[in-house]
Parts: structure tokens; sequence; C-alpha cells
């Protein structure tokens, strides 16, 4: 499909698929041509810096950029590590655990909490919301996108209650958190309002949680698919690395993005008129044969990888290096304790049912 149809109209979804690396590339680096602005704003995300476009993505980008550049997130480590290894613990101790649940669901939403300064207690709270903002709907049925929507919308009037409570807390008594530097954070001299502030951490929310975990799932699924690798990267603890970033071209956790027209454009034979949308497909990009030698074969010590499952351009995943952290911390942790992973007897895979992101819904191993 990809060769022989790089570019096409879904004429049901009134949208333009971009299947081609180059032309998924030259999409997302074009950002004047191909605009992050949602026509209408959903209950989430939109209203963030997902869904601007510059100058001001990019004053409002700077100010939490700081709290996610390689270094700061690499003084996150040890803390991530403690983190995995207590959830670990805590599973019972009859052979089985279900990875999703017990510890690729928990740990970025704890992290994540912990960065934004949300109290223990609350965690429970958090995760049912971000569960519910990137929940996708039943069916593409109108009744189940529907009851989907008014359930966001509720989940979105409770987080803009919960956050604007914490704002207020963090204006009277700054902490060490991102909340605070959010509430202390100026762009040309004035200050974040409340909403504004909200966006960000729905954001962070909605953007850190299921897509780290389902990064996580899917390694571990590709290890426990394959115990000469397991061997492999038990010998040579340098591999996690690569092996990670084949996991996240294979597997890509977040398939498609979105993009609109700001003009009337050509993507090879396709005339695309302004303000229609544009469907860049990740998923397809990280196959092409074009771009990747044997793109349909794992291959844990590929490199280059120039894999796009992070984006590209300026709207390049911000918490990549804490993605990549987590998962390099959690394989490790798994690694140490398992030697030789497997599938539980009897599972069968439950593919998330979604065309927006790729995972499964559990994952008992032994
Ligand atoms: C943006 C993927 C983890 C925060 C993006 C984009 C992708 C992506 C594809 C680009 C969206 C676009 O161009 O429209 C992933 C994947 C992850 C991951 C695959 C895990 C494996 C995280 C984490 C955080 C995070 C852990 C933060 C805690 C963000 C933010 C943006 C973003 C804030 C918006 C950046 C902007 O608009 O400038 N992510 N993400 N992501 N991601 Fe991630």
């Amino acid at each position: 499909c990809r060769e022989s149809t790089p570019v096409r109209y879904d004429p049901q979804r009134e949208c333009w698929d971009i299947f081609g690396y180059e032309d998924v590339y030259n999409v997302l680096k074009d950002h004047s041509t191909f605009s992050s602005v949602r026509p209408i704003k959903g209950p989430v995300l939109l209203g963030s810096i997902i869904g601007m476009d510059p100058p001001k993505h990019m004053q409002m980008r700077g100010i939490v950029s700081k709290a996610f550049t390689p270094k700061s997130i690499e003084e996150l480590g040890p803390r991530i590590a403690s983190i995995a290894e207590e959830l670990l613990n805590a599973v019972a101790h009859d052979g089985t655990m279900d990875l999703v649940h017990d510890l690729a669901v928990p740990l970025p939403v704890i992290v994540i909490a912990e960065l934004l300064g949300i109290p223990a207690q609350d965690r429970r709270l958090f995760k049912e919301w971000s569960d519910s903002i990137v929940k996708g709907p039943a069916s593409g049925n109108k009744e189940d996108m529907h009851r989907l929507y008014l359930e966001r919308e509720k989940t979105r009037r409770e987080l803009d209650e919960y956050f604007l409570n914490v704002i207020a807390e963090r204006r009277n008594r700054p902490e060490d958190d991102l909340v605070t530097k959010l509430v202390e954070a100026e762009v040309n001299g004035e200050r974040l309002n409340d909403m504004e502030i909200v966006e960000f951490c729905i954001l962070l929310l909605a953007a850190g949680n299921e897509t780290t975990t389902n990064l996580i799932t899917n390694a571990v699924r590709r290890m426990a698919e394959a115990p000469a690798l397991q061997t492999r990267l038990q010998d040579n603890p340098a591999l996690i690395e690569s092996f990670i970033e084949e996991v996240l071209r294979y597997y890509p956790p977040v398939l498609s993005l979105s993009r609109y027209a700001t003009k009337d454009v050509r993507i090879g034979h396709a005339d695309i008129r302004k303000g229609e949308l544009i469907i860049p497909w990740i998923g397809s990009a990280n196959r092409d044969e074009s771009k990747f030698d044997q793109p349909d074969q794992f291959i844990e010590d590929r490199t280059p990888n120039p894999h796009m499952s992070f984006g590209f351009g300026n709207h390049f995943c911000l918490g990549a290096p804490l993605a990549r952290l987590e998962a390099k911390i959690a394989l490790r942790i798994i690694m140490n304790r398992v030697t030789n992973i497997r599938f539980a007897d009897h599972f069968e895979f439950k593919p998330i049912r979604s065309t927006f992101v790729y995972g499964v819904e559990e994952l008992p191993i032994l």
C-alpha cells in the first residue's frame, strides 16, 4: 500500500493519510504549511503546546523544556529505579505478574506525578484521569464517539478543579516541583494564567503515561518472544539502548499524528486543499523500505535508526529522554530479577483497540 499509494484521501474520515518516510518527514518539518492548530479545540490537550504553532509554541515549550533535558532527566534515575523496585516488590510471589498493571502502567504515572508535585495519596485519581483522557472509543460509531466525548469532558472538569487547587497552593507556598516552576515562569515578562498551567499539566499526563507504558510493555513482549535476544542483552548490557530504539521503531507507541494544511499544497500526486486534515503515519514511515534495510525485521543493534516514533520537527517529543530512561531502568531491573522471561500459559494477545496507540492490554509473564 505504501509503495502503490503513498498518499491517499479517506472519504470516511475526511483526511489525507501520508505513509512514506520522506513525506511524513517533510510534513512534520514544515509547520508553516502543516499546522498543529486544530480548527476545533477538544476537551483535552488541544489548548496546550501540542496544538500550537510558532512563535507561541516555542515560547511556551521553552518554559518546561529545561525540566526535560537529558541532563535534568538523568538525575531522576535513582528515584525511577527505586519506584520500579518498589512496584516489583509489591507483586504477589506466585511466579507470575502482569507486566502492564504491575509495572508498565504505574511507573510513568508515579514519575510524572512526582515531577509535577502531586501528593502520593492522589496518585490513584491521577491514574484514572490519565486513562480516561487517552482512552479511544469502543468503536467508530457515533454513539460510542459521543459517549467518549462526554466522558472526557467530565474528566477535564475534574482535572481543572484539581489542578486549579494545586496551582493556588503553590502560589501561596512554592515547592521544588514543576507546578511551582510553571507558576513562576514568565513569557515576554508575563506570568502564565491558571488555565495555561492546567493545560501544561494535562498534556504531561496525557502525552507521557500510556506512551511510556506501551514502550516498556512492547519491549518486554519482544524479549519474551525471543529467548536468544534475552541472552544477548544479558551478556551485552550496552545493547539495551539500541534495543529500545528498535522497539520504538518496530512497535511505535504512537502510530499517527495530525496536521492541518494552511494553504493548498501538493504531496506526491495529491492536491491537498487549505484547511484539510492530514494524518502522517509514523507506524508506516518506520517501516519504509526506502529508509530502512529489512524494515520488517527486528534488528536489536540497528544503527543508525532514524525512526520517527517521537515525532520530528518543532513538536519533537519533549519527554523522549524521560521515556528512554524509564524504559532502560525498568528493563534492567526486570532482567536482574527474571533470568528467562516467558509468557504465562494460555496467554493470548489482546491488542489495544486503537488506530492511534500501539500496545497490548495485558502481558502476564513468568
Ligand atoms: C510530543 C511520542 C513519552 C511529553 C510527542 C510527539 C510524539 C510523542 C510522536 C509529537 C506530537 C506531534 O508532533 O504532534 C511519545 C512516545 C513516548 C512519549 C512514543 C514514550 C515512549 C513522553 C513523556 C512525556 C512526553 C514521558 C513527558 C512526561 C510530550 C510533550 C509533547 C510530546 C509535552 C509535545 C511537545 C510539543 O508540542 O512541542 N510525543 N512521547 N512524551 N510529548 Fe511525547
